[in-house]
């Protein structure tokens, strides 16, 4: 399978890459990450010279998130404003990424025009 693992550059995220990459060896992972604040590509370092992962830096909100898309089984959504002090703060941006990112994810996962896992995780 080829998986898009989105806010993979985070915490829980890029932890599932390692997972994936270490116990998967037929499937490819294509990390879709904004870079946000939270994320840090140090995170991906151990196994950025896998040839079986590739990142793009874009928002999910990007309508062009369909393109990166192409070719992919599986996403898996962990791309997130996840500082739940930050909301108290900020409540837009969590409103943003979290339902209407989720959302662009799913129509671009319609317009494929194929099944596509759509998973969310948390
Ligand atoms: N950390 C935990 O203990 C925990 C526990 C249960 C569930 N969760 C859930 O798992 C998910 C990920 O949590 P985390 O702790 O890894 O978060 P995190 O803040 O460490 O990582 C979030 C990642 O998403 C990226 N991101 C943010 N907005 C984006 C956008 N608009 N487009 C693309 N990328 C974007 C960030 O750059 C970052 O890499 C969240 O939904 C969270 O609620 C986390």
């Amino acid at each position: 399978m080829k998986l898009a693992i989105t806010g993979g550059a985070g915490f829980i995220g890029s932890n599932y890459v390692h997972h994936v990459l270490q116990h998967c060896p037929d499937d490819s992972v294509i990390v879709i990450d904004a870079l946000t604040y939270a994320g840090n590509l140090q995170n991906l370092e151990a196994v950025a010279n896998d040839e079986r992962l590739q990142f793009v830096k874009m928002d999910i909100l990007d309508p062009r998130v369909v393109e990166v898309l192409h070719g992919c089984d599986v996403i898996v959504n962990f791309a997130a404003e996840s500082h739940v002090d930050r909301s108290i703060e900020n409540a837009k941006a969590f409103v943003r990424t979290n339902v209407e990112g989720t959302y662009n994810l799913l129509h671009a996962a319609r317009r494929k025009g194929r099944p596509l896992r759509a998973d969310r995780y948390g």
